[in-house]
Formats: structure tokens, C-alpha cells, sequence
């Protein structure tokens, strides 16, 4: 049984949602070098040079050169947007 997750429609968004409406465009496909989704080695070295999960969070939430800040999701959250690179990359 689920806890009363999705009632009440507070603009919650799932990573698969984020990903499809604002990451693929370039993570899809790695336009403009950005690290494509699924390749993990790719990701986990931004990631190792960054601090960690929360580096390379703070790298899309004001954006690092072609990436623009939240990737396009402005009404995304700090939370939405780390659950979508979650699911890209495969980190944890
Ligand atoms: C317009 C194209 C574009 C879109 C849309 C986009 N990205 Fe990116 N992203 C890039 C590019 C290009 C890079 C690589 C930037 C660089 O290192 O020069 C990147 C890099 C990143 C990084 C790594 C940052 C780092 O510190 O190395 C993260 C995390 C990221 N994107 C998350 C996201 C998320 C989450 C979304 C969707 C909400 C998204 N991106 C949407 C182009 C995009």
C-alpha cells in the first residue's frame, strides 16, 4: 500500500517525468558533450572530481557552461532535480 503519496496534486513530479520533459534533450543523446543518461562511468567521474552526488547537484542547479540552470525545469526542486540525476546516472 502506498502512504498517501500522491493525493493532493502539489506539483509533484517523478524522475522518469523530469527526465522526459527537460533532461533528454541533451542527456539523451549527450548533445553538447553533456554525460549521456545510463553511462554511469561518465557521470561517477564528474561526480569524483565534484564532491559527490551533491557537487555536480549544485552544477545543474546554476548551471556549468551549455547545461542551463536546472536544466531547463525552473520549478523543479533541489530534491526533483537530484532524483533525476539519481536516474541518469545511476548513483546513489
Ligand atoms: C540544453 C541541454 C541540456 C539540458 C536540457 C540539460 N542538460 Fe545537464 N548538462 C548539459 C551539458 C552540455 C552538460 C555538460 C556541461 C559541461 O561540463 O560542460 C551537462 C551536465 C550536467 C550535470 C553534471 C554537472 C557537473 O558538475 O559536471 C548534471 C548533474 C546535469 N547536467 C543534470 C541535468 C538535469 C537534472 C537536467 C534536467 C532537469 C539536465 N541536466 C538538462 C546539457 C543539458
Amino acid at each position: 500500500m502506498e502512504v498517501a503519496a500522491s493525493a493532493g496534486g502539489g506539483g509533484a513530479k517523478t524522475p522518469d517525468e523530469i527526465i522526459a520533459k527537460h533532461c533528454n534533450a541533451c542527456h539523451g543523446s549527450g548533445l553538447l558533450g553533456a554525460p549521456k543518461i545510463g553511462d554511469t562511468a561518465a557521470w561517477k567521474e564528474r561526480a569524483d572530481h565534484q564532491g559527490g552526488l551533491d557537487g555536480i547537484l549544485a552544477k545543474a542547479i546554476t548551471g556549468i557552461n551549455a547545461m542551463p540552470p536546472k536544466g531547463t525545469c525552473a520549478d523543479c526542486s533541489d530534491d526533483d532535480l537530484k532524483g533525476a540525476i539519481q536516474k541518469m546516472s545511476g548513483l546513489k
